[in-house]
């Protein structure tokens, strides 16, 4: 088997398992911990009220919706490689945010976004499920502005031996998962694919939070760098 057809076969169990999933999404235990990721993911941003985001593996966009309603004057939009997840995405835009949003169904490794379209990116609780890695992590650099910022939350498997086994149990039985990235390596990842400023916000373990008994994260906030011209606004000035 070569590893094209390998990549292409476990591409589309991911998007079948994330299909069969979407419809539940909302609705576990578990649901109260990912909403709690991503608004900590939109905390690192530094909002401004014209600005534009873009979710990439956004779900069922929850993330999506909290940032149309911080972006009086902006756009959020959100893109998943689940058909499933999108639909479910679509059917909860509330009618006051319409216009300020929209999702795609696209995978992180070909954004169907122009460059330099973005104020933010960010990604949650999605990286590791990416064959790609760091073509995606190109693809986010490409559709950001000039100073555009990047917000990445991950699993943390340096951080406690839990993450570090549950890592190897669910490339073992999971097939969409790839792997989660020690921070050091997460870290060189973002700088590799050309950001600047590329610092590590949030790296703890919690425990018996928003309805997960445990776990360990990695927050990752980085900037695309300005050009020299001087012709470009930083976010946030
Ligand atoms: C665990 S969910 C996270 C959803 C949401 N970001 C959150 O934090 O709750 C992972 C999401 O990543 C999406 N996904 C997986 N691989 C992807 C890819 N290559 N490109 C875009 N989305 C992908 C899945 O379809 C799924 O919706």
């Amino acid at each position: 088997m070569n590893d094209s057809f390998n990549r292409e076969t476990r591409e589309e169990y991911n998007r079948d398992f994330f299909n069969r999933w979407a419809g539940k999404y909302d609705h576990f235990r578990i649901s109260r911990w990912f909403r709690y990721t991503q608004e900590l993911t939109l905390q690192q941003l530094d909002w401004r009220p014209d600005g534009k985001l873009l979710d990439v593996g956004c779900g069922t966009g929850h993330a999506v919706v909290v940032a149309a309603s911080r972006l009086p004057q902006g756009k959020a939009c959100g893109i998943d490689v689940s058909p499933a997840m999108v639909g479910a995405a679509v059917s909860k835009i509330p009618r006051e945010l319409a216009q300020r949003m929209e999702f795609r169904e696209a995978g992180a490794e070909h954004i169907p976004y122009d460059d330099n379209e973005f104020d933010y990116v960010i990604c949650t609780n999605s990286f590791h499920h990416y064959h790609q890695p760091q073509q995606a992590l190109g693809e986010m650099r490409r559709v950001l502005k000039a100073g555009g910022a990047l917000v990445i939350f991950e699993n943390a498997p340096d951080l406690s031996l839990y993450t570090w086994v549950w890592d190897k149990v669910l490339r073992m039985f999971e097939k969409g998962h790839v792997r989660y990235y020690p921070s050091s390596e997460l870290g060189s990842m973002i700088k590799e694919a050309g950001f600047d400023d590329v610092k590590l916000r949030v790296f703890k373990n919690e425990i018996w939070k928003h309805g997960k008994l445990f776990a360990s994260i990695q927050v990752w906030a980085a900037r695309v760098p300005v050009k020299s011209n001087g012709s470009v606004r930083m976010l946030g000035e």
